[in-house]
């Protein structure tokens, strides 16, 4: 079987945790992995973004695989922060595959076919190829239209410093020609295998060719030595992109599964046998990438199992997982765990943990999420969001930037001040304060078992009135 590995139309991966992170821009390490106070982004969180650093180092020199990662920390925290951070510090050519863990329940596919592509699509295989290519300074051009304007027959004339040749050319590379505007002068190339043509530059030898040049015109010496040259070029595909390109031969039943869908297993296992070979041969080298796991403890215990599995494979990437949960029950199970991972996963797992951040940590992580939304928060109203962040979560202060500056921009203003966080902050309601109001209005709502009570609201609301909070009691001074 003949594998193919190029993809044409490379699909996007699309992920949408980019936006709460979009200011980070790496793990703001120094070379040495000392974390800076606020580098890239980030801010504080310093002893979990050196030991991320040290698994990236280690990442990056391609020792390891088949590891488990866990950070574990209470929620906003930083750890999906701390992955996207570790995302964008790994060179493009190491895969890096962001899922949350309910995402496997809602693919139109099994859970262990979703995990097997996360996991497929997060080992990177670097395969080097010989092509052929023609490479010169562009003598002549001749194209010759028949009669009949129909077929197209023309010549190359292409040199280098040591040698020159006349090639025929078809109607193919006629139109490649032409698309890529090659006139006389320019350096080319062009692909045996594929015919496509590269222009390279202006040969320098035509440095003064003025009617020929636009404003970003690159010269290039003449070529040397013979025409036709070997050059051996390196891409690197998950095997996922190996699995998808291969199985379309799947005929008319790939219609039905969509685009990837389910893979079988004999796909894959041809796959694997041909990569090994390419390994033998010193064709292809394994990348190992990343599989990030947000929200681990949405797993279940089969899906437990599939990664404990997995991870002895003899292709696996390194596995970061990021939880929330303390002590709890590990989904499918009746046991409770820590982090809610099963013990023989958390026992391969080495731990990061993430803390809270003190008040001066919040005040920065604020004021560059302010930054990042372009949103201009005056001293005393970044001091009340700092001040909520610290009382609620720095999330949910947050989200109070965007809504605050809507709030300021209606009263014609750029600059967000502190009426305008309190305004936001009792139009919109943090978790505890709607426990706090659910509990005081839950015969409004409907409940668990579909039953809605009315009628029993005025008595009760008389009970209620005091502890019916609404956040306008809470002390905003600063
Ligand atoms: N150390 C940090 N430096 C800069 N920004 C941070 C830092 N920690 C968190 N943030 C930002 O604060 C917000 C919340 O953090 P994040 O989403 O990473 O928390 P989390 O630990 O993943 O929480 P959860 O358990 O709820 O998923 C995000 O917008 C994140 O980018
Ligand atoms: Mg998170």
């Amino acid at each position: 079987m003949s594998i193919t590995t190029s993809n044409p139309n490379k699909e996007l991966q699309g992920f949408s945790l980019i936006a709460a992170h979009s200011h980070i821009s790496g793990l703001g390490l120094d070379d040495n992995l000392q974390p800076r106070e606020n580098s890239q982004g980030m801010v504080g969180q310093l002893k979990a973004r050196k030991a991320a650093g040290v698994i990236l180092k280690m990442i990056q020199a391609g020792k390891i695989a088949g590891r488990a990662i866990l950070i574990a920390g209470p929620p906003s925290t930083g750890k999906t922060a701390i992955a996207m951070g570790m995302a964008q510090s790994l060179g493009s050519d190491v895969p890096f595959t962001a899922i949350a863990g309910s995402e496997i329940f809602s693919l139109e596919m099994s859970k262990t076919e979703a995990l097997t592509q996360a996991f497929r699509k997060s080992i990177g295989i670097r395969i080097k190829e010989e092509t052929e290519l023609i490479e010169g300074e562009v003598v002549e051009i001749q194209i010759d239209r028949s009669i009949t304007g129909g077929h197209k027959q023309g010549k190359l004339t292409i040199k280098t410093t040591d040698m020159e040749t006349i090639y025929e050319l078809g109607n193919k590379m006629i139109e490649g020609l032409q698309k890529e505007k090659v006139i006389a002068g320019d350096i080319i190339s062009i692909d045996k295998a594929s015919g496509k043509i590269t222009k390279l530059g202006r040969s320098y030898t035509r440095a003064r060719d003025y009617d020929a040049m636009g404003p970003d015109t690159k010269f290039v010496q003449c070529p040397e030595g013979e025409l036709q040259k070997r050059k051996e070029v390196v891409h690197t595909v998950s095997l996922h992109e190996i699995d998808v390109i291969n199985s379309r031969s799947q005929g008319f039943l790939a219609l039905f599964s969509g685009d990837t869908g389910e893979i079988r297993s004999e796909v894959r296992d041809q796959i694997n046998t041909k990569v090994a070979e390419w390994r033998e041969e010193g064709k292809a080298e394994i990348s190992p990438g990343v599989l990030f796991i947000d929200e681990a403890h949405m797993l279940d215990i089969e899906c437990f199992s599939y990664i404990n599995r997995a991870l002895e494979d003899e292709f696996s990437p390194i596995v970061i997982m990021a939880t929330n949960r303390g002590i709890s029950k590990t989904r499918g199970t009746n046991y409770k765990s820590p982090h809610g991972l099963p013990m023989d996963l958390l026992d391969r797992s080495i731990i990061i943990t993430t803390g809270s951040y003190n008040e001066e940590e919040m005040k920065q992580i604020l004021s560059i999420r302010a930054q990042e939304e372009e949103v201009e928060l005056n001293a005393d109203a970044l001091a009340l969001l700092t001040k909520i962040a610290h009382d609620t979560s720095l999330r949910y202060a947050s989200n109070l930037i965007s809504v605050s500056n809507q709030i300021a921009l209606k009263r014609r203003s750029n600059i967000v001040e502190l009426e305008d966080i309190k305004k936001s902050y009792i139009l919109f309601l943090d978790s505890d304060r709607s426990v706090q109001f659910l509990e005081a209005n839950s015969d409004q709502y409907i409940d668990d078992e579909g039953n809605v009570t009315f009628g029993a609201k005025e008595e009760e609301d008389a009970v209620n009135n005091n502890n019916n909070n609404n956040g306008e009691t809470m002390d905003t001074s600063v």
